[in-house]
């Protein structure tokens, strides 16, 4: 019988560790996740997947090199999934040194012990389209990188450094999928999509009175993570390692997502001014939504649009769930929960 395949992911409590874990359990693997402590203990679907004998975590950081090493020691992986990452954009403009530290030194971290006790490693990087930032769309793998916030510098820099440049120097199979946003009910409410399906559940159950949001304007090629989980699996299986852009081919603007949002609560917004002081009202006309400048980045990335034909051509993925069934899958999962809290 095949020996079981070893596969330790960090950033193991995130969106796409838990559906990574579970798929890669699925195939057959052995799976081991660096969760870092906190005091609220590990996200309620990781507690699952340990419980049901399908992840086993190690505590760990990739900021702390004696972890990392003592992780890779121990699991000695065949893959290595890295997806441990500060990843929220507007809060590494308030954080700088943080990210750097874990999205360009951890990288290295994990990549050079990985390397020290399997020369054979296979290392999947959790690359992001937010590397492309004041590139004009659509963006490929030949698009010139031209990052805007210390998130998407950090990023670029671990991807040329660890990835390109140690697959080129010392022939490591290092390769990435440069991801475009990817969301799910499993989303951190901080980020904008969850923000949305949240707060407008909250609004429709009257638990809350106004969602207020940042750049309404700004363009985002959304996809469900669910999908996109299966690529970075796949990106390893290949015979040599490239570098994959993943994403839906469509792109929409924040106000399209809280639009559809509440299509999919049977609600309807009517939106009206500009800028600052654009607002969102419902069918009574009263103020559901508005702006709060608070919520603006620095520097904005306008626009993304993924053009994912060579992952298309070389991995024969595609896309399953749609924008619409994205939206709804999430606020249907957020409004069940609400309302069973509530009754
Ligand atoms: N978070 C947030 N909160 N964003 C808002 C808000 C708000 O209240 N209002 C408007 N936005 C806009 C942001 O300015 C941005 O243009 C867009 O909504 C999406 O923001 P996020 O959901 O925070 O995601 P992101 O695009 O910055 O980054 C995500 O996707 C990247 C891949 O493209 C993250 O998951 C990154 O880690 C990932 O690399």
């Amino acid at each position: 019988m095949a020996k079981k395949k070893r596969a330790l992911i960090t950033g193991i409590s995130g969106q796409d560790g838990s559906y990574l874990a579970e798929l890669l359990f699925d195939k057959g693997y052995d799976v081991y996740g660096l969760l870092r402590r906190t005091s609220a203990g590990p996200p309620p679907y990781i507690e699952d997947l340990h419980l049901a004998k399908k992840l086993s975590y190690v505590y760990g950081n990739v900021r702390d090199l004696s972890t990392v090493r003592m992780v890779m020691e121990e699991v000695r992986p065949d893959e290595v999934y890295n997806l441990a990452a500060q990843s929220h954009v507007w809060v590494s403009f308030k954080v700088p040194d943080e990210t750097w530290d874990t999205n360009y030194y951890g990288v290295g971290r994990v990549v050079n012990e990985a390397m020290r006790v399997n020369k054979d490693v296979r290392i999947y990087q959790a690359s992001t389209s937010e590397m492309f930032g004041a590139t004009l769309p659509p963006q490929n793998e030949r698009s010139p990188f031209a990052p805007v916030s210390p998130y998407a510098e950090s990023k670029l820099k671990a991807h040329e450094e660890f990835i390109v440049g140690y697959r080129e120097k010392y022939g490591l199979f290092a390769a990435s999928g440069i991801l475009f946003n990817h969301e799910s009910p499993r989303r951190g409410k901080h980020f904008v999509t969850r923000k949305i399906t949240h707060s407008l559940a909250k609004i429709k159950l009257g638990l809350q009175e106004k969602l207020l949001l940042g750049n309404l304007e700004a363009k985002r090629d959304w996809g469900y993570a669910g999908d996109y989980v299966e690529v970075m699996r796949l990106i390893l299986q290949q015979q040599k390692p490239h570098d994959y852009v993943i994403a839906t081919g469509e792109t929409r603007t924040v106000r399209d997502f809280v639009d559809a949002a509440a299509t999919a609560l049977d609600m309807h917004i009517t939106w009206k001014g500009k800028g600052k002081s654009e607002v969102g009202r419902d069918t009574g006309g009263k103020v559901i939504i508005a702006v709060d400048p608070e919520f603006y980045r620095p520097h904005e990335v306008h626009q993304l649009l993924g053009d994912a034909r060579k992952a298309r051509r070389e991995l024969g993925w595609k896309p399953k769930v749609s924008f619409d069934q994205l939206v709804e899958m999430m606020v249907k999962s957020d409004y069940d929960a609400l309302k069973h809290q509530t009754s």
